[in-house]
């Protein structure tokens, strides 16, 4: 009797202080098992005078179900136990610093065509797509550049066949946008694209550049509404101090023709290396449509006139932001793309 109630102490205590669920399960097969102290002394029964052995087996059943119920206690607490200890090690301290995940930056001439789009959307105007590979007949016929014209000098061009070509200028896409109108104004768009010509590569040239063509179409359109227009350009562009200047210049496709100087927004127009003393930087080329364009796109050029510009996105951005080579737009070289981080 007195070894039982010895296993029992020594069994409590032992499963008081376990730590772990695997220590616990050894003490149960130690305890409980038929190889263990209990088992030994349930032997010993067989040897009692029969009025003790009742007793005996009594208490020793006892014994057996305090260690069970100890064991089952302890379970269920050290099981409890690694629970928290599991929820405690997983915690997130959110007040940790993050890593930062690489983010890329928007391209400069990205920039510059969005820019341009969200200025021309505000006033209206729809954007509108043509093909980088071009026809002869899209690129220069219907831009009133006949073949023999000597304008066709003026844009050395990337031949596929003797038909297709890679377009010279995004003018083209007017054609496409005037013949699916099937001569209904009004019409407002801009055509921002890529565009090729085979001049060799420097710091201000490159094979492959982008523009963005607007055109204007409706029954009193003025050169003034072509004026205001570019005023509005020049000055959302380059600051509200700018100002603008028309010069007549040649376009095929225009009549007149103008190219369109900014105010300088690096000398406020006194002169500096950037206008070259002049106080003003040519931005682009612009004029009324030519009459010839708008007949051969199937309207009619009594009822309807408007006015078209070519913009070279290329320029703008170097213009805005003090871009000396315009080969670092395509030199893929991210010490120049991530000074243009998104700051959206
Ligand atoms: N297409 C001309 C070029 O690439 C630019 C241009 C000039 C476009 C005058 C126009 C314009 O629409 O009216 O040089």
């Amino acid at each position: 009797m007195d070894e039982l109630l010895q296993i029992k102490e020594e069994a409590l205590s032992k499963i008081d202080s376990c730590t772990t669920l695997k220590d616990l399960n050894d003490l149960r097969v130690f305890y409980l098992g038929k190889k263990g102290p209990m088992q030994a002394a349930m032997k010993s029964m067989k040897n009692m005078p029969k009025d003790q052995r009742a007793t005996f087996g009594q208490v020793s059943n006892k014994v057996k179900q305090d260690i069970t119920k100890a064991i089952e206690d302890k379970k269920v607490q050290l099981e409890e136990e690694a629970i928290i200890n599991k929820i405690k090690n997983e915690t997130i301290d959110i007040a940790l610093p993050s890593q930062q995940l690489p983010v890329g930056t928007i391209h400069p001439l990205t920039m510059v065509k969005e820019q341009l789009e969200d200025l021309f959307v505000g006033m209206g105007y729809t954007v509108a797509e043509g093909p980088e590979v071009e026809t002869d007949h899209f690129n220069f016929e219907l831009m009133n550049i006949p073949k023999d014209h000597p304008a066709r000098d003026m844009q050395d061009t990337f031949y596929i066949d003797e038909n297709l070509l890679m377009r010279t200028h995004t003018s083209p896409v007017q054609a496409h946008v005037l013949l699916a109108a099937k001569g209904e104004g009004p019409i407002k768009v801009i055509c921002p694209g890529k565009t090729y010509r085979r001049d060799d590569d420097d710091a201000t040239h490159s094979h492959q550049f982008s523009q963005c063509e607007g055109l204007v179409i409706g029954k009193n359109i003025t050169m003034a509404d072509l004026t205001g227009t570019l005023e509005l350009f020049a000055k959302k562009m380059f600051g509200e101090k700018r100002e603008i200047r028309l010069r007549p210049s040649y376009f095929p496709f225009t009549e007149p023709s103008v190219e369109v100087d900014i105010s300088c927004f690096n000398c406020d127009g006194k002169g500096c290396a950037m206008c070259k003393g002049t106080g003003w930087i040519e931005v682009l080329g612009a004029g009324m449509v030519n009459p010839r364009v708008l007949e051969m796109c199937g309207f009619d050029s009594e009822e309807y006139q408007g006015f078209a510009f070519g913009i070279g996105l290329e320029r703008v951005a170097m213009l805005k932001y003090g871009i000396d080579n315009i080969r670092d737009f395509y030199s893929d070289d991210l010490r120049f793309l991530n000074q243009f981080a998104r700051k959206d």
